[in-house]
């Protein structure tokens, strides 16, 4: 075994950039021994999971011996959870689970492009993010086909590659089948399976180049068949039919598309309680965690996963991130 013996320090250790107490959200697991006398601290600044052993020394001062041979060094940094410099494109990123989104990938160093039809939300983001990277945003309606081609080709020039796209935006009317009107299903299908087909095809070249990934977006409604949903559920299962099959087609090209199906505390669940409310209720109360995911911390992290090499043998899946709410077989 090989082990590090440092001196004991208390508190969290400096983050690298701004010198500030951090916690990266290691793991420690605190490995008992008769020698032991301290427990537990948090092991900050640092990635992955380490054994940390805690023991008095002859001299009466605490000790650590860190483990870091758990998994060997090389196998270790094969492992790339990184999506530093990724060019990435977030639809419906000024709010909700998209500026989640944003959020996150902007901390961990992606440069983005930003797209919505709220301006307020698309400065805001900009304002929040661009002291962690580069934040470009664009006001443009995804409904509109040329729009999605001028998505693709703003983030070329800007980055000058695409590594990651994520169609997260998507509106729809909730209402039952038999008061469903032809513009109601255009308005699903027209914000969320059309943009999601056409900025796919757009950015194949660039993916190709990058061997990028897809992060598209389901919906436990379309899963189960929510009543009052079949719009929106319809959309949500063509675009995971969809995915299923570019998925097929694009693998031996390295290139991934998955998708997500969150359950998250947003504007647009807000909107849904408000228009619903016992059916909200009801997926609060039914819900395995009884709570609405975090769109940063619960959501986003699942969206990095997807974006970085972590993920690399995983495509055409959908990542239940909803609290347990539904189990894929
Ligand atoms: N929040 C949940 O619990 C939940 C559950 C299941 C699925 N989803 C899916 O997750 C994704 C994000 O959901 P959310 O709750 O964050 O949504 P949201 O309604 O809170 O946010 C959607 C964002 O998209 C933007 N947008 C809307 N129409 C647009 C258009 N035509 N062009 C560009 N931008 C547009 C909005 O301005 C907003 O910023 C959606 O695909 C949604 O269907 C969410």
């Amino acid at each position: 075994m090989k082990s590090v013996v440092v001196s004991w320090q208390s508190g969290n250790a400096p983050d690298s950039k701004s010198g500030e107490p951090a916690n990266t959200g290691a793991q420690v697991q605190i490995l008992y021994s008769p020698y032991m006398t301290v427990t537990s601290t948090p092991v900050t600044s640092l990635t992955g999971v380490l054994f940390v052993y805690a023991f008095k020394s002859p001299q009466n001062t605490v000790q650590l011996a860190i483990r870091t041979d758990y998994r060997k060094e090389d196998d270790y940094m094969a492992i790339n959870w990184d999506v530093k410099d990724k060019s990435v494109i977030i639809t419906g990123g000024a709010g909700g689970i998209g500026y989640g989104m944003a959020t996150a990938f902007a901390k961990q160093g992606a440069n983005l492009l930003l797209v919505d039809v709220n301006d307020d939300g698309l400065n805001h983001a900009k304002d929040e993010l661009s002291s962690y990277t580069d934040v470009e945003v664009l006001n443009l309606d995804i409904a509109e086909k040329d729009n999605d081609k001028e998505i693709i080709d703003t983030a070329i020039s800007k980055f000058g590659k695409l590594d990651v796209l994520i169609n997260n935006a998507h509106v729809s009317h909730q209402k039952l089948f038999n008061d469903l009107d032809e513009d109601d299903f255009n308005l699903s299908f027209n914000t969320s399976f059309n943009p999601t087909r056409h900025l796919m095809k757009f950015a194949y070249p660039y993916l190709k180049k990058t061997k990028g990934t897809v992060i598209n977006f389901a919906s436990g409604a379309g899963l189960v068949g929510q009543p009052t949903q079949a719009a929106y559920a319809a959309a949500k299962e063509a675009i995971r039919g969809l995915s299923r099959t570019v998925a097929n087609e694009w693998a031996p090209e390295g290139i991934r598309v998955n998708l997500i199906s969150p359950i998250a505390e947003t504007e647009g669940v807000k909107q849904w309680a408000k228009a619903d409310p016992k059916q909200y209720a009801q997926l609060v109360a039914s819900n395995p965690m009884k709570r609405l995911g975090n769109p940063e911390t619960d959501i986003a992290s699942v969206a990095l996963f997807l974006a970085s090499d972590a993920s690399s043998y995983m495509t055409g899946q959908t990542l239940m991130v909803d609290g347990g709410d539904i189990k894929l077989r």
